[in-house]
């Protein structure tokens, strides 16, 4: 007879385990830290309700990337592609959370998902993860969240359009749609600034392949790239796609990118084409005309409004909110205002709703402004 070790994330409560777990007299008994707490100790995967995983495997495609391969815990309800994840890790010290979209498929079995972090040259999560990624390693997750997804009725021609990191939420795209054995036509144009930093390239020429539909074409932007020459244009859609009017268009990656491509769209009198980049939109404040002070009530701070999204405001203060994408997507940084009217830097909408949850990154005080920090 063989005997197995299990591994933390095959170790999941079961019947009578999971329901005691869940109990809410165990919870009381558990009070004021709660079953999670205790849990995590023994077994770090074993939560009640977090999203956990496992690092099961750690690979470079490039110098300046890492991808994980993870197994999340019961309690992860998958992804669509596209979507994406908060992670969590704590990097000397602190606990930091940033956005990351899974680049595998959505079909992927038993909560395994795929993440492709570049690092950024003064990132913290993303050059601890580079750095200190190893099997084994814990990450704590959010479930999925987004719009940016494939239609669940697919589409008969779909158009995938990145650039840099921007790959991963497309490249889900594509290995769901493969996976599905999708009878359509998929283009997929991918920048990268050189064939060294160019993510999935084996994948893809192997994808091509083996799909009848699938035309891709790659550019570097600082190099000869193997298809295209430059930046984005109206060529190099032709190299992908006959019908670019016809197809459900994906975009992701920096805003040059993005206003290029809805440039053509909007050329062609087409509908705006699907979009989502990483990077937080330069956006200009009045900081002259404000008004009002901001308190910042656990921590006892106050300053004068300086105009300035309230997340600032905070790190002008000497805080250090928990954040991730810095431009209102991805619900870290949400906090509790107590009192005053805030205006959302993004849709210009006003909210004096008083006592409420607000994203502190996209939000500038109207006047005084009390908030638990
Ligand atoms: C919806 C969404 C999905 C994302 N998916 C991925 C993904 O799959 N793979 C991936 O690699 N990244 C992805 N990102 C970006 C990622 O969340 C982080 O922003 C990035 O890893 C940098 O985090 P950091 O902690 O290393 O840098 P930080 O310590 O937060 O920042 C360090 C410096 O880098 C600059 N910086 C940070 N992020 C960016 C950026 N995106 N572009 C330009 N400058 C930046 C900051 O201004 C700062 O000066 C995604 C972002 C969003 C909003
Ligand atoms: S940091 Fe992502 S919503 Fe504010």
């Amino acid at each position: 007879m063989t005997t197995r070790v299990l591994r933390s994330s095959e170790i999941r409560p079961r019947g009578l385990g999971r329901r005691l777990l869940h109990s809410s007299l165990l919870e009381a008994l558990a009070y004021p830290h709660g079953v999670d707490r205790y849990v995590e100790l023994v077994r770090p995967l074993l939560l009640t309700r977090d999203v956990r995983s496992e690092v099961l495997a750690v690979r470079h495609q490039t110098p300046r990337s890492v991808t994980l391969t993870l197994r999340a815990n019961e309690n992860w309800r998958g992804f669509r592609a596209g979507q994406f994840v908060g992670v969590s890790v704590e990097v000397d010290g602190v606990r930091l959370t940033r956005p990351y979209s899974p680049a595998g498929s959505e079909h992927a079995p038993g909560g395994e998902l795929e993440l492709t972090v570049s690092t950024h040259p003064e990132g913290r999560v993303s050059r601890h993860l580079r750095d200190h990624a190893r099997p084994g390693m814990i990450v704590d997750l959010t479930q999925a969240r987004g719009d940016f997804v494939l239609p669940e009725c697919r589409p008969e021609r779909v158009l995938l359009i990145s650039g840099g990191s921007g790959i991963t939420p497309v490249m889900a795209m594509l290995r769901t749609l493969c996976e599905e054995g999708y009878a359509g036509e998929i283009g997929f144009l991918n920048y990268a600034r050189s064939r060294a930093l160019a993510l999935y390239d084996l994948e893809l020429a192997t994808l091509v392949l083996r799909h009848e539909g699938l035309r891709v074409a790659r550019g570097f932007t600082r190099a000869r790239g193997p298809e295209l020459t430059g930046r984005f244009s109206r060529e190099h859609v032709r190299a992908v796609t006959s019908e670019h009017a016809e197809a459900a268009t994906f975009v992701c990656g920096p805003p040059a990118l993005i206003d290029s491509v809805r440039a053509v769209w909007a050329e062609d009198g087409l509908a705006e084409p699907t979009v989502e980049t990483f990077t937080p939109p330069a956006l200009c404040f009045d900081t002259d005309g404000a008004e009002g002070r901001v308190s910042f009530t656990v921590s006892g701070r106050e300053a004068a409004n300086s105009g300035l999204p309230l997340l600032e405001q905070a790190e002008d203060a000497g805080l250090a909110p928990d954040h991730g994408c810095r431009m209102g997507i991805c619900n870290t940084c949400s906090c509790h205002k107590t009192a005053g009217t805030v205006r959302n830097v993004i849709s210009g909408a006003i909210s004096s709703a008083g006592e409420e949850q607000i994203r502190i990154c996209v939000s500038v005080p109207v006047g005084d402004v009390s908030l638990d920090l």
